[in-house]
């Protein structure tokens, strides 16, 4: 089997969809965040996955923290890095080390609305669909190959919120496909 990391900040939704999902062909072997109080952390823990966790205040640059989980993913076997709510930019360390294999998943149609806050951004410029797109990193913001997408309708009665966790369930769906299609291929 294929080992695989998973880079998360935040709650780790789509990290846990990944786990329960049955028919995964990659095992994810280490879970990097960069979030000592993030919720994601348990949910690694609950699943026997272990985290490699840093903050990146505390290194000078990018390329010392990244040169760091280079040595860290390396000695886990890890040859595919998928990002589920990383909130960093990726350097170049991690990038030509795993060029062509960090994938990441945005909650919009991109190019539109890329960068922070992608799901208030839709909601704000009142568009009437949005949605999810699964996309390999380059050094661009959000900018890289489109691998899969998916459209969700924004509905009059939508609260951010609502919009939100309909973007989500879409999201939890849509990567671990979008995943085992990928490899599949590769
Ligand atoms: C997800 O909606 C993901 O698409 C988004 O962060 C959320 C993380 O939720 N990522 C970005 O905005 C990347 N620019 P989770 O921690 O519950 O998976």
């Amino acid at each position: 089997k294929i080992n695989a990391a998973v880079f998360a900040s935040g709650s780790g939704s789509n990290f846990e969809a990944i786990m329960e999902f049955d028919d995964l062909i990659c095992d994810i072997v280490v879970l990097v965040c960069d979030n000592p109080g993030a919720p994601v952390l348990e949910k690694a823990e609950r699943y026997g996955v272990p985290s490699v966790v840093f903050n990146a205040k505390e290194y000078s640059s990018k390329a010392n923290y990244e040169t760091l989980l280079v040595r860290e993913l390396r000695e886990h076997g890890v040859e595919w890095i998928f990002l589920a709510g990383y909130m960093r930019i990726v350097g170049n360390t991690l990038l030509s080390t795993y060029e062509n294999r960090i994938v990441n998943i945005h909650p919009s149609l991109l190019p539109s609305f890329p960068g922070k806050d992608a799901i208030g951004q839709a909601y704000q410029a009142g568009v009437d669909e949005t949605g999810v797109t699964v996309h390999f990193i380059d050094e661009g913001i959000d900018t890289g190959p489109i691998i899969s997408q998916e459209p969700v309708q924004v509905n009059p009665e939508d609260t951010k919120q609502t919009l939100k966790e309909r973007i989500q369930q879409v999201e939890h769906r849509l990567y671990p496909v979008t995943i085992n299609q990928l490899l599949r291929n590769s």
